[in-house]
């Protein structure tokens, strides 16, 4: 077990490159079990749910290599059979990206119920299964398994409403209509910069899909897709999370490696609360030297203010002047960190998807716990605003989806440090 120290209360400056998205990356690595032949992928962020889902295509029998420490050539077309590793797929929730990607290629799939951040809420996959029945899957949950199959004959292109703007459903039908016979039209799709990314990487293989990016999606399905280069788009996430870091403890970061359109909700929000941010074309520099105000901020599907943003923003907000409001759009709730900011000495109530938040003066350091992967930034966030030392303990979390977070604030100053605990069971055989 590994947990991260931190001192809190020194300013970051400096510069901090962001990493490739985690969000694209976790889709378009399942993806390129789509294509015949090998597909480089640029920009690959090393975080261990890639590792994870790497794994799970070398154990089908792909071939993964790693051209440097961003890029990797990945070749599935050795590939036999439509059965993921039921481990590794339990621990990541993009291990449901699979489902859509062998159903696509082989009209089957076998693959365990996904795993992942637990907000507190069911994880639902409804609308990735009428997705694939309306192009003729069968497909039953059942012991933890997910078992699609196509009795009927081969998948074939469908009209698809989606009742929410769901991104796995989105990119998961997607990948299934990719060999699908005819057009499928999906309506009411998500629109995040990472299902665009995905569309793009597939057209870039030779799929036909038009409309990502809008709230309809159009693919004509059946083109053999026969491989090619690709670069992620950098992490929206990532960079919004050292936006927050500054934001709440003050100094100037230059965060480089950004598409500050996909930022724009974030940077809206940011300057509402009196922080400086400047855009360069590919960089964006934030400040922050004066307080902080109090500010409502409601999560919404892209472009709205993105749920994965919601700890850190409701971190920082701790410490503006006055009383700011979050309402969580997106997920039923997500406020399991809130007993640990409690711990730090926030003022904080949740009242169903809203948070209220009575800004303090200074928050304290303390022993906390990363509940879910931004949970645990969240913790980091708060332990670098803190007066004295915080330590967060499940940062396996953390490093699911943030490369090298401990080093990148380093790198600005950070007083921060990752040391390795021995587990309980580890503790007790030494002192027995
Ligand atoms: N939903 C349904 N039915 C479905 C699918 C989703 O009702 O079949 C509902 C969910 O319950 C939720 C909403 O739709 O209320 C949105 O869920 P979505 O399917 O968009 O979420 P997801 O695909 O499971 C991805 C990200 C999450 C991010 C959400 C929302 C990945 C691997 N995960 O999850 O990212 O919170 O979209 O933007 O892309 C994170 O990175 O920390 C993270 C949790």
């Amino acid at each position: 077990m590994t947990k991260y120290i931190i001192k809190g209360g020194r300013p970051l400056h400096g510069e901090v490159e962001i990493s490739g998205a985690k969000n694209a990356a976790v889709a378009i690595i399942p993806a390129a079990m789509l294509v015949d032949g090998v597909c480089r992928i640029e920009n690959i962020p090393q975080i261990s749910d890639v590792t994870m889902l790497l794994n799970i295509l070398r154990r089908m029998g792909a071939q993964v290599r790693t051209v440097d420490r961003h890029t990797m050539d990945i070749d599935c077309s050795a590939v036999r059979h439509a059965k993921a590793d039921f481990d590794i797929m339990t621990r990541i929730r993009a291990s449901y990206y699979l489902i859509g990607a062998l159903l696509g290629r082989f009209g089957e799939a076998v693959v365990a119920m996904p795993g992942g951040c637990n907000f507190g809420s069911v994880r639902p996959i409804d609308q990735h299964v009428k997705g694939f029945s309306a192009m003729g899957a069968q497909v039953e949950v059942k012991n933890g398994l997910v078992v699609a199959s196509t009795p009927d004959g081969p998948l074939h292109g469908a009209d698809i409403y989606l009742d929410v703007a769901s991104v796995g459903a989105t990119i998961n039908i997607m990948l299934a209509a990719v060999f699908a016979r005819g057009v499928t039209r999906i309506e009411n799709v998500a629109r995040e910069p990472h299902v665009v990314d995905v569309a793009n990487f597939l057209n870039a293989m030779g799929a036909d899909i038009r409309g990502a990016g809008t709230n309809v999606i159009k693919i004509r399905g059946g083109r053999r897709l026969t491989g090619g280069s690709y670069a992620l788009i950098p992490d929206q996430i990532e960079a919004g999370t050292y936006m927050a870091a500054v934001a709440g403890a003050g100094g100037s970061l230059l965060i480089k490696n950004v598409i500050p359109k996909h930022m724009d909700c974030i940077t809206g929000k940011l300057e509402e609360m009196g922080v400086t941010v400047e855009e360069g074309e590919d960089e964006i520099l934030v400040s922050r030297t004066g307080p902080l105000r109090h500010i409502n901020v409601k999560t919404y599907y892209y472009p709205g203010f993105p749920t994965d943003m919601q700890p850190q923003i409701a971190t920082v907000l701790c410490l503006a002047q006055g009383t700011s409001i979050i309402t969580e759009g997106v997920w039923d709730t997500r406020y399991k960190y809130v007993g640990e900011l409690l711990k730090m000495g926030a003022n904080v109530t949740v009242d169903g998807r809203k948070a209220i938040i009575q800004g303090v003066e200074c928050l304290t350091g303390a022993s906390v716990k990363a509940w879910d992967l931004r949970a645990g930034a969240a913790m980091v966030i708060a332990g670098l605003c803190a007066q004295g030392t915080t330590e967060i303990e499940g940062v396996d979390y953390i490093e699911r989806g943030y490369v090298d977070l401990v080093g990148k604030l380093k790198k600005v100053g950070a007083d921060i440090r990752s040391v390795d605990i021995p587990d309980e069971d580890e503790q007790e055989i030494k002192i027995g």
